[in-house]
């Protein structure tokens, strides 16, 4: 028989060498990336939670070009978004995630379109909880989307990979990006790409926290 044990990858390597053969480690590990568009100074929408100014910028974008999220998607497992960002996808009449399955953050009861529900739920977990539960349901690759939403998750230093595209606007006010952290979280910087149309990429992995 073979016990299958969840632990993390420091553990693992210190429970490889005391346990009994028969008692095989399973890592848990789970990706967590956040992808997304922000005014240059640090805006994902505005107050009201428009992102015209987006869909204006978006104009100057030629054909084809989507900056790197189809392959992103592609190895996506689960996206995690907040309630905010999930009613703003709502209203754009085509649901863009296909059949991907999405978890809708929220401390309250969610209204999930019956189109939806098949691949569509909601949670009030954690992100620690949140991530333990989609790990051992066999998820490797979390896109955590919504300002509020990816705080969270960085607060709880739960975020592995920032790719952030900054669209040259500054809309002064809105809802940010980045909020308290409650710790400095160190950054690695892993790429960056500069557009024709104005747009500017920076991705990085997250250091360690200090
Ligand atoms: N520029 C971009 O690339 C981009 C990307 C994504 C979104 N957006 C825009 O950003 C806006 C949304 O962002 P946002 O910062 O307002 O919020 P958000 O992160 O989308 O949603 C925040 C809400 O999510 C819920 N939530 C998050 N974590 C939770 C947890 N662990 N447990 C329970 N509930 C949790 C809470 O809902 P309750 O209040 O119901 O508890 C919270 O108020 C939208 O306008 C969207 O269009 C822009």
């Amino acid at each position: 028989m073979v016990i299958r044990v969840h632990q993390t990858p420091t553990a693992v390597s210190r429970l490889n060498s005391i346990t009994p053969s028969r008692i095989e480690v399973v890592p848990v590990s789970i990706k967590v990336s956040v992808f997304v568009a922000t005014s240059l100074d640090g805006f994902i929408a505005r107050k009201d939670g428009s992102i015209d100014w987006l869909t204006a910028a978006n104009a100057s974008v030629p054909d084809g070009e989507d900056f790197g999220y189809r392959d992103l998607i592609k190895t996506v497992d689960v996206v995690v978004m907040g309630r905010n960002t999930f009613e703003q996808v709502l209203t754009f009449g085509e649901w863009p995630y296909g059949e991907k399955r999405v978890v809708v953050l929220s401390s309250r009861s969610v209204g999930i379109p019956d189109g939806l529900t098949g691949t569509v739920s909601s949670s009030s977990e954690a992100p620690a909880t949140l991530i333990g539960r989609l790990s051992r349901q066999g998820a490797k690759h979390l896109y955590v989307d919504g300002g509020i939403t990816i705080q969270r998750f960085l607060a709880a230093g739960l975020v592995d990979e920032l790719t952030i595209t900054l669209i040259p606007v500054l809309l002064g006010e809105g809802r940010p990006l980045f909020g308290p952290t409650g710790r400095d979280v160190a950054l690695v910087l892993a790429g960056t790409r500069a557009f024709e149309c104005g747009f500017v990429q920076l991705r990085y992995r997250v250091g360690k926290a200090t």
